[in-house]
C-alpha cells in the first residue's frame, strides 16, 4: 500500500548513523528503496534517515541541512514544568476541565505534545505511514526524557489509521476530539506556510475528507470537537459554539449540547 503512495517520491537514506537493521525494517514497512548514496539519477524528492539520534525527513534541495523531525522539546514560550499550566488559546478551546482528548490528525505532533505537556489524557491518530514513523520515533525519544521517566508518565498511544474509521473503534470515548486537517494554502507557496507544513502538503496533499472527519468526531466526542484552522478559512462545520483566535490561526469549538 505505502509503495503506491511513495513510489518515486520517498526513499530511505543510510549515511552510517544508527543501526542498519533499523533502516532495513523501515524500508520493509514503507516499501521504499534504501540508498547509501544520492546521485543525479535518484528520482526521489524526500528521504528518511537517522541523524543525531532522531528519525529525520530530508528534502532533496536541503540534503545537507538538519532535516525535519518530531520536536519533543517545549515550544518557545511554553513552560518546561509538567503539567504545564492550561493557559493560552489551545487550552481555552479544549476546556480546562476536559480530561481526555484524542488528536485525530497528529501530523508533526506539535499540538499533541503541547496537549500532553498540559496534562490532558491523550491518544493520537495519524493515517500517513511516513508521519507515523516520524511520530513513533519522537514518542520513543519522549519516553526516554527524565521528566517523563521520573513522573512515570505514559507517552500518548499512537494509533495508525484513518480517524474516520479509528474513532468508531475506540472503547473509551474521549470528551474532546481535536482536529487540524490540512487546508489549501491561501496563495500557492505562501511565505507564511511553515516549512514542516509545506513539506507535509507536498507529500500528503490536502485533506479532502475533513467534513467527513468532523462529522465522525462530533458523533464520537462526548463533550466537544475543536477544529484548528487558518484564520482565512471558513469554519469547517458552520457557526461554532465558541472561537479562540491566535495570530494566524483559530480554534473553533463545537459543543455537543
Ligand atoms: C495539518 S497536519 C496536523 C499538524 C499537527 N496538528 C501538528 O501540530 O503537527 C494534518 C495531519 O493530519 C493527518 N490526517 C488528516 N486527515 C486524517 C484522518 N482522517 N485520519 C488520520 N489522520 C489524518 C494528515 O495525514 C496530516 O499528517
Amino acid at each position: 500500500m505505502a509503495r503506491f503512495i511513495y513510489e518515486g517520491k520517498l526513499a530511505v537514506f543510510y549515511q552510517g548513523q544508527g543501526k542498519l537493521n533499523d533502516y532495513n525494517k523501515l524500508v520493509e514497512r514503507l516499501e521504499v528503496p534504501l540508498y547509501q548514496d544520492i546521485t543525479e539519477e535518484t528520482s526521489e524528492l524526500f528521504f528518511l534517515t537517522w541523524r543525531d539520534g532522531c528519525l529525520k525527513l530530508l528534502d532533496r534541495e536541503h540534503l545537507k541541512k538538519g532535516g525535519l523531525t518530531v520536536e519533543i522539546a517545549p515550544r518557545p514560550g511554553e513552560q518546561h514544568s509538567w503539567p504545564a499550566p492550561k493557559k493560552g488559546v489551545l487550552a481555552q478551546a479544549l476546556g480546562r476541565k476536559t480530561t481526555t482528548v484524542v488528536d485525530a490528525t497528529t501530523g508533526w505532533g506539535q499540538d499533541s505534545l503541547h496537549i500532553f505537556r498540559m496534562g490532558y489524557g491523550l491518544r493520537c491518530i495519524e493515517r500517513s505511514p511516513i508521519m507515523v514513523e516520524l511520530l513513533a520515533d519522537g514518542f520513543k525519544r519522549l519516553a526516554e526524557q527524565d521528566w517523563v521517566k521520573n513522573r512515570s508518565l505514559k507517552v500518548p498511544e499512537l494509533i495508525f489509521g484513518n480517524a474516520i474509521i479509528e474513532l468508531s473503534t475506540l472503547v473509551e470515548k474521549p470528551e474532546c476530539i481535536f482536529i487540524d486537517p490540512m487546508f489549501p494554502p491561501k496563495r500557492k507557496k505562501s511565505a507564511l506556510a511553515k516549512k514542516a507544513m509545506t513539506v507535509l502538503r507536498d507529500l500528503l496533499g490536502d485533506d479532502e475528507d475533513k467534513e467527513q472527519l468532523f462529522a465522525k468526531a462530533f458523533q464520537i466526542a462526548t463533550k466537544r470537537v475543536v477544529v484548528k484552522s487558518p484564520n482565512y478559512a471558513e469554519p469547517l462545520a458552520g457557526k461554532p459554539s465558541d472561537s479562540f483566535s491566535g495570530k494566524l490561526l483559530r480554534y473553533d469549538v463545537y459543543l455537543k449540547n
